[in-house]
């Protein structure tokens, strides 16, 4: 029970009369510890390609990830996120480019493990879109997404990640029973230390438009995800999905999209007391980013959005905004 006063002798505003009584009193806050920093990987030498969708967002070369891994490690950002843009020949049915040792993700776990150690942490996803014809996560047959097929193909992605030198691992693709045999793998192969990051909790979602069209798999994405992807009117489903990861052996767990989902954060935060990440996905940082070129938002809203984030529980963020943190947390 709270127990509070009663006005005239409570006075709320009481706290909020100067800026270093507003600061005295503030329950969260945030700082570069709070933040994953999504980096896209493509093809070639010395290129940084802005994404059309995703203003101020840009696509690099393997090559040429040594300005924006630099800037992180100074804003204190623990852990960067590798997506790739596969070259539309790569693609097949089966999305065999994931398990090529020298695809782009392997090459960029590689080099920047070998430059950066463990000065900063990488997380990579997996699941097959990026290199599948068809855009789905998994593999098709008569128009179903199979799932124990695609979890064994998953299986050897995750181990070739680890293989490479990726921090943590995290299926993204919601196959039933990926999390338990990825780390039964996972431990088999020697790679105990290696986390693991579920997407437990990823709803089927129209604000991963940007992000698609990043990676280049909008235009050929046959049909939509809600085969595999959670409803968006479900929450218990949520928890209960959580509880399955958990079990199954999830470090960590993941709630995405971000802001529409704040619910599902603070419900899992307080029943499950693991760590929660929330991912403010593509659509969400296009949104607000044109609102702010437009002067519809003042730039501030970026830092309210995020900090909505800390307040309904999650441990961490990850934000394509990270890249701006200097601006963002000044
Ligand atoms: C791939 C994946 C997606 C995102 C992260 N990993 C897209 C999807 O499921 O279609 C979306 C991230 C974003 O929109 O920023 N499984």
């Amino acid at each position: 029970m709270i127990i509070t006063g009663k006005y005239p002798n409570l006075r709320m505003r009481r706290s909020r009369k100067e800026e270093w009584s507003r600061r005295l009193v503030r329950e969260n806050s945030l700082s570069g510890s709070d933040f994953v920093l999504p980096i896209f990987v493509t093809d070639g030498k010395n290129r940084k390609v802005e994404i059309k969708s995703m203003k101020g967002v840009y696509r690099y070369s393997v090559d040429n990830l040594s300005s924006i891994i630099d800037r992180a490690i100074n804003n204190k950002i623990p852990m960067i996120a590798i997506f790739p843009e596969t070259n539309k020949k790569l693609k097949d049915l089966k999305g065999s480019e994931a398990l090529n040792e020298n695809n782009l993700v392997c090459k960029a776990i590689r080099n920047v493990k070998k430059k950066y150690k463990n000065y900063i942490g990488i997380m990579c996803d997996v699941a097959l879109d990026p290199y599948t014809s068809h855009g789905h996560d998994g593999i098709i047959k008569k128009n179903e997404i199979l799932n124990d097929e695609t979890v064994e193909i998953l299986i050897k992605q995750a181990l070739l990640q680890a293989e490479m030198g990726c921090d943590v691992i995290a299926p993204s693709d919601m196959m039933d029973g990926r999390i338990g045999k990825i780390r039964k793998e996972l431990d088999r192969k020697g790679f105990k230390k290696i986390q693991i990051l579920s997407y437990a909790v990823k709803y089927s979602s129209s604000f991963y438009g940007p992000f698609r069209d990043a990676i280049g798999s909008k235009n050929s994405l046959k049909g939509n995800k809600k085969t595999y992807q959670m409803d968006y009117g479900n929450s218990d489903e949520a928890l209960r999905e959580v509880s399955i990861d958990i079990k199954e052996g999830a470090d960590m767990v993941m709630v995405k999209p971000g802001l529409p989902y704040l619910d599902i954060i603070k419900d899992i935060k307080n029943r499950f007391k693991i760590p929660v990440l929330a991912y403010q996905v593509s659509g969400e940082y296009s949104l607000l980013t044109n609102a702010i070129k437009n002067r519809i938002l003042k730039p501030e809203a970026i830092y309210e959005t995020l900090l909505s984030f800390k307040r309904a529980g999650a441990n961490a963020i990850i934000s394509y905004h990270a890249d701006y943190l200097d601006k963002i947390l000044k």
